[in-house]
């Protein structure tokens, strides 16, 4: 895919490709001057939570494809996660899965650990792995309420904490957590869900000012609706309310997601911390 892209990068010591001749250049480069975009990973090493379906299995392959290894965590489904690292090796990238559920500190630890043990130092990690327990607040189980936000707000921080720790150290990184549309303007039977997206929002813009005097970087996406096993479920007639609020009149793809993600792990984005950006076809508008 980027063969041509990877031409004309410099090496950092740690073996990150460098930002190009014109964004090193003074602001907004010299007249004239080619407009070189680089969105390459080669050297990058990154961790992709619940990476065996859907938006995660497409982001563990964006990022393999812009050249990073990638270390592949679900909590369920080890085979489909052996078959993401079959399609992330490839690409002819290391892949390795790292079973585990991240709301659970010691499970997170142990995976960190072991990816950066059989990977190397990450740069990128990626805060993905989500589940739905939808219904009116008046009749949420709290139960439901509880899986809702360990799952994504204590697992985001969590792997964010056993991250952070070690790009803290070595002066580089980023982090990249999956918010939603829903985090910014709530939905009706999700409270569960908008809360803890809200929640990843807050977390995402704290982390992003006590890490970036390290250089590490902490942004987020905030997706509409994608097409993926999570809103396949949802039925038709909702589906099309959906595509006909979103200015850009469809359901976003898997693949919408992964792009946003790969630009924001890439020297295109060395500038870019404690954004929340959507990813939505103008539905959060
Ligand atoms: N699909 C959408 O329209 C949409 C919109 C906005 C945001 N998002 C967010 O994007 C992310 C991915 O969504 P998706 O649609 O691909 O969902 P999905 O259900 O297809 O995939 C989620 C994956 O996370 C894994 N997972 C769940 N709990 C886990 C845990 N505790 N530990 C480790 N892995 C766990 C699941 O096993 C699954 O493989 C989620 O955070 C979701 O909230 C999705």
């Amino acid at each position: 895919m980027n063969t041509h892209r990877r031409q004309g990068i410099e090496r950092g010591s740690e073996g990150a490709p460098l930002s190009s001749e014109r964004s090193n250049s003074s602001e907004g480069g010299a007249a004239g001057a080619p407009l070189r975009v680089e969105l390459d990973l080669t050297g990058a090493t990154a961790l992709v939570t619940g990476a065996g379906r859907g938006i995660g299995r497409s982001i563990a392959l964006a990022l393999a494809e812009a050249g990073a290894d990638v270390a592949v965590n679900d909590f369920a489904d080890e085979a489909a996660c052996a078959a993401v690292v079959a399609e992330v090796e490839a690409f002819g990238r290391k892949g390795l899965v790292v079973m585990g559920d991240v709301s659970d500190e010691e499970q997170v630890n142990a995976m960190v650990e072991r990816a950066e043990k059989d990977l190397g130092p990450l740069s990128v990690v990626v805060n993905n792995a989500g589940i739905t327990r939808d219904n009116v607040a008046m009749m949420m189980d709290s139960a439901d309420f509880d899986a809702v936000i360990a799952t994504h707000l204590r697992g985001t921080f969590l792997v964010s904490k056993a991250a952070a720790r070690r790009m803290f150290r070595r002066r580089t990184g980023c982090i990249i957590n999956l918010s939603s549309v829903v985090g910014r303007r709530g939905n009706a039977g999700q409270a569960n869900y908008a809360a803890a997206k809200a929640g990843i929002i807050g977390l995402t813009k704290s982390l992003a000012k006590e890490l970036g005097a390290r250089g590490v970087r902490v942004n987020a996406i905030a997706p509409g609706y994608i097409d993926t096993p999570m809103t396949q479920a949802l039925p038709e007639e909702t589906r099309q309310m959906i595509v006909d609020a979103t200015p850009l009149r469809s359901i976003g793809t898997t693949d919408d997601v992964a792009a946003a993600v790969v630009y924001l792990a890439s020297p295109a984005a060395r500038f870019v911390t404690g954004v929340v950006l959507p990813v939505d076809g103008g539905l959060g508008i």
